[in-house]
């Protein structure tokens, strides 16, 4: 019998990307001149630590996540250069200019 949390995790696609598989997209997307990033459906921050261990001291990382549990762990794996938001990735961005803004996404 499926549960409910089973649901609620198919619902808004609760299933992560692995750990080599994340790095090797991080190598693919994100340049030693990129400045900003945005992952714009978190997780677990997988991809956000991938990519912060590619980043130099300057760039950012701007992470959005809808699950509150998951985005905190975001907020753990990102370190001090990231800004994590919980929240709909879509009224975040039709709320803020983010157009052109990022380096990769
Ligand atoms: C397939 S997982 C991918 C997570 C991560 N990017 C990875 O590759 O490991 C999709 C994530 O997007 C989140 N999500 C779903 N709809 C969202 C939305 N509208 N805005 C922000 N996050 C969303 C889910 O909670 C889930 O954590």
């Amino acid at each position: 019998m499926k549960s409910f949390e089973n649901d609620r995790n198919k619902l808004r696609g609760g299933y992560y990307t692995p750990a080599p598989i994340a790095r090797f997209l991080a190598q693919w997307a994100v340049g030693q001149d990129s400045l900003h990033v945005l992952e714009p459906s978190a997780g677990d921050g997988e991809i956000v630590a991938a990519a912060a261990e590619r980043l130099g001291y300057n760039a950012t990382i701007t992470a959005v996540e809808l699950d509150g549990d998951e985005a905190k762990k975001v907020v753990a794996r990102g370190g001090k250069r990231t800004t994590v938001v919980e929240g709909d990735f879509f009224n975040w961005f039709s709320g803020n200019s983010s157009d052109g803004m990022y380096d990769a996404v």
